[in-house]
């Protein structure tokens, strides 16, 4: 695969000091993804890397509900990280009446909290590889008899712990990390019964169509061929966000489950481990504080930058967006349970498949250069 944004980046930077950025042609780092050329069909895709799918929905939160509908009894409490996505939190609070618990999850630490002793029976233990930095947790054998305990691999999908586990439900939001405009999966190895296919309301459909048309325009301004404003891309960037919160989630469309089984996620995954040794090695030599991975083969998607301090947090990532690097903040709510505002003091910058040392040498010098 050739990314052609990455050409692009490549052409504008050449030459470039890290404070003309974005004068000088199209360039922008950690963005949306926009949609890739795929050169060969060697990919074995995605949905056949699983033991066993279950099922599929246009989203994560869609493929976690679903699974909720199925454990969820009327005694059930459903116990959710603690730092977590918020829209997810959101649409299961909205979807179900039973007491909402938090599971004690901060990134500053190396694992999450499993308090067996406050679990009672028919409890929904949700879990998360958070950055896809986790190692796979070890249950209580007894806590698995009794509860439920359903995974959240957004952040890494293809992690050892995603394709390996023995969870009762394991799900993933497959857009977040590749490049497809929707999609969803829950998988098991522990379950058999298959998720039924739900059709979309049109509505979803048009804003995922909507998607395609962002991502393809985004891939052409990249290219700096210099027929496409940004503008343009970003006004269809928003409107599948908006159907995703007003309307009901179906299954993943076709476009999606063809497009993931021609991505080359193998040598996307190694990209991944390369480039987050690359730029965590550059800001931590610097004096920075990184978030570490706690499995050996993790593959995080962006370096979680540890700044301490929301005022700086403010003010690097205030100059990076006015360089057209966008550093993602995962998440802006206030978290519970999480010690110090670790919300406002963290930056996570992407480091994944698109990017190569060259454009992350450029992304560490502005980002010292900011924060220094
Ligand atoms: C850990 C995690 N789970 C679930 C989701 C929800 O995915 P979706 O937006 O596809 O519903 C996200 C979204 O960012 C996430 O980060």
């Amino acid at each position: 695969v050739t990314q052609r944004a990455d050409a692009g980046s490549r052409r504008s930077l050449n030459g470039t000091e890290p404070a003309d950025l974005g004068r000088t042609g199209p360039w922008e780092q950690g963005s949306s993804l926009p949609l890739v050329r795929v050169e060969n069909d060697r990919s074995a895709g995605v949905l056949a890397r699983f033991p066993s799918v279950l099922g599929t929905s246009v989203s994560g939160r869609g493929a976690l509900l679903a699974i909720l509908e199925r454990v969820v009894q009327p005694q059930s409490r459903i116990w959710l990280p603690s730092y977590f996505c918020p829209d997810v939190r959101e649409a299961v609070r909205n979807s179900f009446a039973n007491t909402l618990l938090a599971l004690r999850d901060d990134p500053r630490e190396a694992v999450f909290e499993m308090p067996t002793s406050r679990f009672a029976p028919d409890d929904v233990i949700v879990v998360q590889n958070l950055y896809g930095m986790r190692a796979e947790p070890e249950y209580d054998p007894a806590l698995c008899q009794t509860c439920a305990i359903v995974e959240d691999h957004t952040h890494d999908p293809l992690s050892q712990w995603a394709r390996t586990t023995d969870a009762d439900y394991a799900f993933a939001s497959l857009r977040k990390t590749f490049p497809v405009p929707d999609g969803g999966i829950v998988w098991s190895r522990a379950r058999e019964e298959l998720f039924p296919v739900v059709p979309n309301p049109q509505g979803m459909l048009e804003a995922i169509g909507d998607r395609v048309k962002a991502m393809l325009m985004k891939q052409e301004y990249l290219v700096g061929s210099g027929q496409i404003e940004k503008a343009s891309y970003r006004a269809y960037e928003d409107s599948v966000e908006d159907a995703f919160g007003r309307l009901p989630h179906g299954t993943m469309t076709d476009v999606s489950a063809a497009l993931l089984q021609v991505l080359p996620v193998d040598e996307w995954r190694a990209a991944h481990r390369r480039n987050f040794t690359f730029l965590a090695g550059r800001l931590r030599c610097a004096g920075f504080d990184v978030l570490e991975p706690r499995a050996s083969e993790a593959a995080p998607f962006g370096v979680v930058v540890d700044l301490h301090d929301p005022e700086l947090a403010s003010h690097v990532r205030d100059g990076l967006l006015a360089r057209d690097i966008y550093p993602s903040v995962l998440w802006e709510e206030a978290e519970e349970g999480v010690q110090g505002g670790f919300s406002k003091e963290h930056l996570v910058l992407k480091c994944d498949y698109r990017y190569d040392e060259f454009v992350l040498e450029t992304v560490a010098d502005v980002f010292l250069a900011l924060a220094e």
